[in-house]
């Protein structure tokens, strides 16, 4: 994926990138932060907490792109002293270089968290990181299609590009493949609300949820192994 990547401001003053090629970006345009936190943080790890009060929690990402998301569950698991075991899969890593144009280590400064941003970005991949006594990252480049797990996991999220960039990545298999990735009540949650998404996940034993969506999305898809 050699494409050329622009980086944009999006509404919530939050940075993102966009690739010209695939007409696609990172995030949303109505807000990287707010999108991120309201799919994945709101209607994935809080909807999970809930129903699984006191656990541990395994997360998988699809797609580590910025790191943003990884970054957002850290502070989640701080804020809520959960234990989370977080596992990113990333095809294409971003460079140092432009994750530094994105500055989130600015946008998250408030935070006062240590590591802070750029020294979360620059954890070691292929390896398991304890940030904290609260969550661990691992950062795998590999491709999700050759991804295979040796235990199960409580989430995932579903962060590839859109159908219209990667349609390959939305197709019924992958779904089923989650499906087998995560324990029983697992959550699957995307940004995504398509149509053939919502059966595909259906015909792989998901309980499909069609939620109200972030600013700029009607709606959005959360699925939980029945
Ligand atoms: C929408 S972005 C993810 C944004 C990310 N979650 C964040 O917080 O910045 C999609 C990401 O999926 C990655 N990707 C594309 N195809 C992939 C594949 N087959 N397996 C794993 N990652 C892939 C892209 O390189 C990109 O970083």
């Amino acid at each position: 994926m050699q494409h050329t990547k622009k980086h944009i401001q999006t509404a919530d003053g939050s940075w993102t990138y966009h690739i010209e090629g695939l007409k696609e970006t990172y995030h949303s345009r109505h807000g990287a932060v707010t999108e991120s936190q309201f799919v994945y943080i709101e209607a994935g790890l809080s909807f999970w907490t809930q129903n699984n009060p006191f656990s541990n929690c395994r997360i998988l990402e699809l797609g580590y792109g910025t790191g943003l998301m990884a970054y957002l569950s850290f502070i989640a698991a701080e804020i809520k002293k959960i234990e989370i075991n977080y596992t990113s899969l990333e095809a294409y890593p971003i460079s140092p270089e432009e994750l530094r144009l994105l500055e989130y280590q600015k946008y998250f400064d408030s935070k006062k968290k240590v590591p802070n941003f750029n020294d979360f970005s620059a954890l070691a991949w292929e390896q398991v990181n304890k940030v904290s006594p609260f969550f661990t990252l691992t950062k795998k480049k590999i491709r999700f299609e050759d991804f295979k797990a040796s235990s199960s996991f409580d989430i995932i999220y579903y962060d590839a590009f859109g159908a219209h960039a990667q349609p390959e990545l939305w197709e019924p298999q992958w779904m089923q493949k989650c499906y087998d990735l995560l324990a029983p009540n697992g959550v699957w949650v995307s940004y995504c609300a398509k149509g053939s998404v919502r059966r595909g996940l259906a015909t792989a034993g998901f309980k499909v949820a069609r939620l109200a969506g972030p600013p700029g999305k009607r709606e959005m898809l959360r699925g939980v192994k029945a």
